[in-house]
């Protein structure tokens, strides 16, 4: 385990397990279908690749990058679009991979842009959801863990962006993000 972790809340093999079980469950919901399959960058990237490698229907990729506004643990309430879809949305059915729902600010701001955007369908899978710290009225269609509130780092999460490559999810000691 890495120094700066106080332990280990999911393990390789609980990550691949449940990655494989969800992604398997959505890939029977699109039977028949091309959905255009959304990774919002940085933190998903290593959920999403896992994810995708189970889905047999035919996928397209595409990858945004967001941040709110401003700074600061609360949500400014505007999404700045940093890196926006090489596709078109209009008439697809999007399928949106999120590492962590928190506030819910960011993809409730996504789905609404999707949807505006002409998009077929949206759902949004998420490998962890902070059901307690929910801000806005969004839910995950699909959703790998359920979290407590607590600092978490690896499979993709970061922490000034340290940590992404942990192939578990660990709790990062408080003093690393205190002092
Ligand atoms: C994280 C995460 C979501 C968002 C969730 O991204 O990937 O995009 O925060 O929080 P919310 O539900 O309150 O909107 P972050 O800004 O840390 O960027 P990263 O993915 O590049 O690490």
């Amino acid at each position: 385990m890495h120094k700066d972790c106080e332990r280990i809340m999911l393990t390789e093999e609980q990550l691949r397990s449940r990655v494989r079980e969800v992604a398997e469950e959505v890939d029977k919901a699109y039977a028949g279908k091309r959905p255009l399959v959304v990774g919002i960058l940085k933190g998903s990237i290593i959920f999403y690749a896992d994810f995708i490698r189970h889905l047999s229907c035919p996928v397209e990729l595409d990858f945004m990058a967001v941040s709110s506004y401003g700074s600061g643990a609360v949500s400014s309430g505007k999404l700045n679009i940093k890196k926006d879809l090489d596709k078109s949305a209009e008439g697809r059915d999007i399928i949106i991979v999120e590492d962590i729902i928190d506030s819910g600010f960011t993809l409730a701001n996504l789905k609404a842009l999707f949807l505006e955007r002409g998009a077929a369908s949206v759902v949004i899978v998420t490998l962890l959801n902070k059901k307690d710290r929910r801000e806005y009225d969004i839910a995950p269609d699909w959703n790998c863990f359920d979290i407590e509130n607590e600092f978490v780092i690896g499979y993709g999460l970061d922490y000034d962006e340290r940590y992404r490559n942990l192939p578990y999810i660990g709790i990062l000691k408080r003093e690393v993000y205190e002092k």
